[in-house]
């Protein structure tokens, strides 16, 4: 598939399409750094924000996206159900709120942020379905568009599939050089899912990497164009967060280059050169 701007989308398997790159926002203060983040980020031509109701910003990413003048339907908004917000009472209430604060009247994808919470390592399975009930009816009754999971590894998924009427249709994971997780991906794609990658940059960890910055002087690029690059080229949906306007316009300058396979084998080889993917059984939150 030739990609050819951030407005380029892949299409998921209950048919919405979703631009190829999300603009991160973990991290980003709420107040002014959000909005003037996000706000870069829809001038520069981003369409698809990711947010949560962890990062404490949806009022700010709401407010972006007013001030931009961007139409709703060009735009695709996801945000997550946080870890204390699991059941089926909490899930629905919690999806409300994210749309109040977000100032929408309907979200484009909503995840499960973490399978595994501290607080249900006992009853998980059950906490996930429930949640996951929730999500269905939000989305039968028009409020979600799509539903997906996050930190879902093989087990969370499967014990999910049990139940769930409506199938996620993402998983959206640590994912770089560091990190392939390639057991997982392979998984996430048989079962139609696409592989949203987080963390594309190794929330910065890769940016000094020698052999990164070797592909990056090949192409005249940056070492984090370079790891956006990798992450579509492996078709994954990369999201790069920045809070910094040049950063946020050059991290979507990645259409008019191309990594070769032998490259991208280089880049494949980094395991460990940043952090590796938490484990979301043994995570203390
Ligand atoms: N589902 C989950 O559990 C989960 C977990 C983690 C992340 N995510 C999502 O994935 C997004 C991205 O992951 P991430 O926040 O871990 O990090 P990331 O995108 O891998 O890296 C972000 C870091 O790189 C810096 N940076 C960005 N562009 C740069 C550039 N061109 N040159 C130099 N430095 C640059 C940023 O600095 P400045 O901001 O200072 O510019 C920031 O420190 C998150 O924001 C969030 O939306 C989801």
């Amino acid at each position: 598939m030739v990609l050819h701007s951030l407005e380029d989308t892949y299409t998921l398997a209950n048919g919405v399409e979703i631009p190829v790159i999300g603009f991160g926002t973990w991290q980003t203060p709420s107040g002014q750094v959000a909005e003037d983040s996000v706000l870069a980020a829809l001038n520069a031509g981003y369409r698809h924000i990711d947010t949560a109701a962890a990062y404490g910003n949806e009022e700010s990413v709401g407010n972006a996206i007013k001030k931009s003048g961007v139409n709703r339907h060009d735009l695709f908004v996801t945000t997550k159900l946080w870890n204390k917000n699991h059941g089926y009472k909490q899930a629905k209430a919690a999806i409300d709120e994210s749309l109040q604060k977000l100032g929408l009247d309907y979200l484009d994808l909503y995840l499960i942020h973490w399978p595994n919470p501290v607080d249900m390592r006992d009853n998980w399975a059950e906490m996930n379905a429930e949640s996951w009930q929730a999500m269905e009816e939000a989305q039968r009754a028009g409020k979600i568009r799509a539903l997906g999971i996050s930190n879902f590894r093989k087990h969370h998924i499967d014990e999910l599939m049990k139940t769930a009427e409506i199938k996620p249709v993402v998983n959206q994971n640590y994912l770089n050089p560091s990190d392939l997780q390639p057991e997982l991906v392979a998984y996430d794609d048989k079962l139609g899912m696409l592989n949203e990658a987080y963390s594309p940059l190794g929330t910065g960890g890769l940016l000094g990497n020698d052999t990164v910055n070797e592909v990056a002087k090949n192409h005249g690029k940056s070492p984090a164009q370079v790891l956006i690059r990798w992450s579509l080229q492996h078709g994954f949906l990369p999201l790069p967060k920045s809070v910094h306007p040049e950063y946020i316009k050059a991290n979507a300058e990645v259409f008019d280059f191309e990594l070769s396979d032998a490259e991208m084998k280089q880049l494949d080889s980094l395991r460990g050169a940043a952090d590796l993917a938490a484990d979301p059984d043994k995570t203390d939150f």
